[in-house]
């Protein structure tokens, strides 16, 4: 019987234990052995396991975080170490890896398949959706809605004192939560690293809305901002203007809670999709969905190429702040 390991690896994104789950009972149902490994790469270094059925992975799919656990292993990063995991898999007569996690964790499975005569699939797994080779990732859309529950709440204490506030979200260098969050919680101004925007169209723009009589504003800063995050942009416009600003960190309670339908089921399609790659043949693959099918893309084209922000998006952000 073949063998398959799955992990889950970098940041936690709601929806992984959903797509872990069907993984295993796609698998399974395929006659294929899972296991899964613990702390993501950390687990194939230190060949930490478990088995998994169906039964493991029971009243999973409502769950954020990950029941694998997940970390980020710095020493993944170095050859030797990779060697030793190519021993290690061998060892545990793993013939395929599913990886589920964002582009580090991909990189490393890229790596990893250009020593291993195993295949390796990944799967597009964070909040951030900075993947080519897939129109969501897992966990972008609950990440979002998080953020949004968060912000409709700041909107009632802005405008009950009439402030502005400046709410930063998570994605790192990709402002796509930024902008998503900022159309869904309807922002004045959105700033996010893929655009110049600038601090003196900011206060311009608060200094218009105010002559419009707009009295309260929320500002969303994408932490990958150019700027500096919400806190480093308050302090800024602070300097600027004798306004009184407010900064807001969503942070890492954005990576958390029940994922979402479209994560369910996204996930749940991906992880399946990911096991029939696999049957098929394919390797050093990121599974996706484009358009609405399901697709494979190397990793190499995946991990060189940059997804575009929607930029009928981006133009909608200055015409909606009237
Ligand atoms: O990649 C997911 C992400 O949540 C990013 O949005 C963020 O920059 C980063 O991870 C935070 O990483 P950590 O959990 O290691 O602090």
């Amino acid at each position: 019987m073949k063998r398959i390991g799955v992990l889950t690896s970098g940041g936690d994104a709601p929806g992984m234990n959903a797509c872990v789950r069907s993984v295993v009972r796609v698998a399974n149902a395929k006659g294929l052995e899972v296991l899964g490994i613990l702390r993501g790469y950390k687990g194939l270094i230190e060949k930490d396991y478990i088995y998994m059925g169906p039964r493991s992975v029971s009243n999973i799919i409502q769950r954020g975080g990950t029941i694998l656990r997940t970390s980020r292993c710095k020493e993944f990063r170095k050859e030797e170490v990779r060697k030793q995991v190519v021993e290690n898999l061998s060892e545990l007569k793993i013939d395929a890896l599913i990886v589920i996690g964002g582009d580090g964790s991909l990189t490393g499975a890229k790596a990893l398949s250009e020593i291993w005569e195993g295949k390796v699939i990944g799967v597009p797994g964070t909040i951030d959706n900075d993947l080519y080779g897939s129109d969501y990732t897992i966990g972008c859309d609950t990440a979002v809605n998080t953020a949004l529950e968060a912000i409709d709440k700041i909107r009632d204490t802005a405008d009950a004192h009439e402030r502005i506030f400046l709410v930063e979200v998570m994605g790192r260098r990709c402002g796509f939560n930024a902008v998503q969050v900022g159309i869904g919680g309807g922002a004045e101004e959105v700033l996010i690293p893929e655009t110049s925007s600038k601090l003196d169209d900011v206060v311009a723009d608060l200094a218009e809305s105010a002559a419009k009589g707009k009295k309260s504003c929320i500002l969303i800063v994408a932490e990958g901002e150019e700027e500096g995050g919400a806190i480093e942009v308050a302090n800024k416009l602070n300097k600027r203007t004798n306004k009184d600003f407010r900064a807001v960190v969503l942070g890492h309670m954005q990576r958390g809670g029940s994922p979402t339908a479209m994560d369910r089921v996204l996930a749940t399609e991906l992880g399946g999709y990911a096991v029939d790659a696999y049957l098929e043949g394919k390797s050093s693959v990121m599974v996706g969905k484009v358009g609405g099918k399901l697709i494979s893309t190397p990793l190499e084209v995946v991990l060189s190429s940059k997804k575009p922000l929607d930029s009928y998006q981006i133009g909608l952000l200055p015409l909606l702040a009237t």
